[in-house]
């Protein structure tokens, strides 16, 4: 148990340079101050605040917010004079001039803070897409890659009680060695894409916990809590009041408390999301979160939540904000996409094809949907740089840390429509083992691609399902391939004894555009897709869940066909203004009747 914690930690240290702490995972309860709001920009395509003229980097940079101290001192920027964006926020729907931007924009925000005596006080950022370099009052605090995850940096030592300036150079171009890689079929909005914040601990204080059921069981909890500062052997006492539960754990000389107690405990399920209270407490510090217990997995090629086999009524889901456009953020557009999920009768929703905001996640816990959470380990990586590889599981490490003691997580993905190659499947072969290390309490999949074994027979063979504990496919027969009828005729095998989820499948429709049902990009044929699909779908003996693509029409720089497209993908069941397609009524009938079953 120890080396897994500690390699659970170790493994979130290396994109963090400054100060080696792990990532702050709850900040319930904690002084924090938010540093959201309006920061002072400056878009910088050819990284002039950041390289000289000879493309070195400066050590004069932006990141020194200078100001003229006399009538002949040279600087050529002012961030109090430039253009400000919000945070959180994309820029590119901010305004039309960087609707197509990808570079750097350089983002400041001035504060004050009185930091109380015997604390410690992190930046903590929610994301920045894609690569951050941070500075506090000109001191370079560290970097981070990745556009969708979590990460923070002390800065005890660095902040003053007043005049602080946080400056972050915000990168989101694309690059082939990424994660993910040059192609995607979603928009690369850019910046400071969540919130910002302050967060102030006592000098030894929780830095992270993991309380869980252990895999299969439905009444013993294990896990650990680790504290971190200079006093770490300690009480430490997790307490759940509501279950009349206190146990008291003694933390190692690293400041590790490994715990593991029995509790009768009301399990959490889509019909009933029970969250309890919960408490980890040390001598110097206390932190409260609400997690529910439940336990997840497989027997065959069933998925047994809490014992009982279940069917997962599924849809997709990007991070696009509902109503407005542009990367979702907030608690309400959280409710408001897993409220039209629930309405179309889903109890699972799959998050593509990064990790979504903590907001998605908490709200999932408490309103009783199940995820299916994946990185951006999309299409072609570049499956033999050991740079991309680390990049990969960085990235993993981060979003697991960020929710392992969310209940409704119940399936990390590893990839999304990857080509088979030996150096693919070695590279996640090792996402898979280092997912299983962090969290053996979860299943693992990924959104695999399927061949025709002949006319008639879809086959799912892919080598990387022997290491997986679901098998996700994406299909798009009445769309990609054929039209809608070519479903009726066609079965499905698999080489696996195990569960499926038809991770996607569909087709677009312009909301309001109407023709025949064999017309495309009209509600009606796509609503004939769906149809057809539903039938087909119900012949596949091991399908265990079903998460069609896509929930709300979304934006893409892949999809440009003027009048219909408009630089959005039109596969939503929902259009992008909230307007229900006819398929949605098709998908919702069909969610209707398998719960009316699942209850009998
Ligand atoms: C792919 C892919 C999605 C994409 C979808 C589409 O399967 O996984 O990211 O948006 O198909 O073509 O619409």
């Amino acid at each position: 148990m120890k080396t897994l914690i500690l390699v659970f930690l170790l493994a979130l240290v290396p994109c963090v340079r400054a100060q080696q702490v792990a990532l702050i995972t709850n900040t319930e309860g904690r002084k924090t101050m938010s540093l959201d709001g309006q920061w002072h920009v400056i878009v910088d395509p050819y990284e002039s605040g950041y390289y000289d003229y000879r493309y070195q980097p400066s050590d004069n940079g932006y990141f020194k917010n200078a100001k003229p101290k006399s009538k002949s001192d040279l600087i050529e920027y002012d961030f109090d004079k430039s253009a400000t964006l919000k945070v959180p926020g994309d820029w590119n729907t901010q305004t039309d001039q960087l609707f197509f931007y990808e570079g750097t924009v350089w983002y400041k925000k001035s504060f004050d803070y009185q930091r109380r005596p015997d604390t410690r006080l992190f930046v903590y950022f929610g994301a920045a897409n894609y690569f951050a370099d941070v500075y506090l009052n000109g001191e370079k605090l560290g970097q981070h890659e990745g556009g969708f995850t979590p990460f923070n940096f002390e800065v005890t030592k660095l902040v003053r009680d007043t005049g602080n300036f946080l400056v972050v150079k915000v990168d989101n171009k694309r690059r082939r060695d990424a994660v993910p890689t040059l192609m995607t079929d979603w928009w690369n909005y850019g910046g400071l894409t969540r919130e910002v914040k302050l967060i102030e601990t006592p000098a030894t204080f929780v830095n992270d916990y993991m309380v869980q059921l252990q895999r299969g069981s439905r009444d013993h909890v294990t896990g650990w809590v680790k504290l971190a500062g200079d006093k770490l052997t300690q009480k430490v006492s997790v307490r759940i009041p509501e279950a009349g539960v206190t146990k008291t754990f003694t933390a190692d000389g690293s400041g590790l408390a490994a715990i593991d107690f029995n509790a009768d405990l009301k399990l959490w399920s889509p019909e009933n999301p029970k969250l309890y209270e919960v408490f980890i407490e040390a001598e110097t510090d206390r932190v409260r979160d609400l997690i529910g217990f439940r336990s997840i997995e497989t027997r065959g090629t069933d998925i047994l939540l809490n014992g009982q086999p279940i069917f997962l009524r599924g849809v997709c889901i990007h991070e696009e904000a509902p109503l407005r456009g542009g990367r979702a953020y907030s608690r309400e557009d959280a409710v408001t996409l897993l409220s039209w999920a629930k309405e179309l009768g889903a109890n699972f929703v799959r998050l593509a094809h990064y990790p979504h905001n903590e907001f998605m996640i908490r709200e999932a816990d408490r309103m009783g949907i199940m995820v299916w959470s994946e990185i951006p380990v999309y299409w072609t990586i570049q499956w033999e740089n050991p740079a991309t590889l680390e990049n990969a599981r960085n990235q993993l490490g981060e979003v697991i840390a960020r929710d392992k003691n969310r209940a409704a997580i119940v399936i990390w993905s590893v990839a999304n429509e990857t080509p088979l190659s030996d150096a693919r499947l070695s590279f996640l072969r090792n996402l898979i083992s280092h997912a299983r290390t962090l969290d053996p309490t979860r299943l693992l999949s990924a959104a695999m691609e399927r061949h025709y074994l002949d006319d008639k027979t879809q086959m799912i063979d892919d080598p990387l399902a022997e290491y997986l504990d679901v098998l996700g496919c994406n299909e798009y027969v009445g769309w990609y391939d054929g039209l809608p009828e070519k479903a009726d005729g066609l079965g499905w095998k698999s080489k696996y004894q195990k569960p499926l989820v038809m991770s996607e499948f569909g087709g677009d429709a312009l909301f309001g555009h109407h023709g025949d049902a064999l017309t495309r990009w009209t509600e009606e044929y796509q609503e004939n897709i769906y149809q057809h699909q539903i039938g087909m779908l119900k012949r596949i003996p091991f399908l265990r869940g079903t998460s069609p693509w896509i929930l709300m029409d979304f934006r893409s720089p892949r999809r440009p066909l003027p009048g219909i497209q408009d630089f959005w993908n039109r596969k939503g069941l929902i259009s992008d203004r909230g307007e229900r397609k006819k398929a949605f009524y098709v998908m919702k009938r069909w969610y209707q009747e398998l719960q009316e079953r699942s209850r009998m």
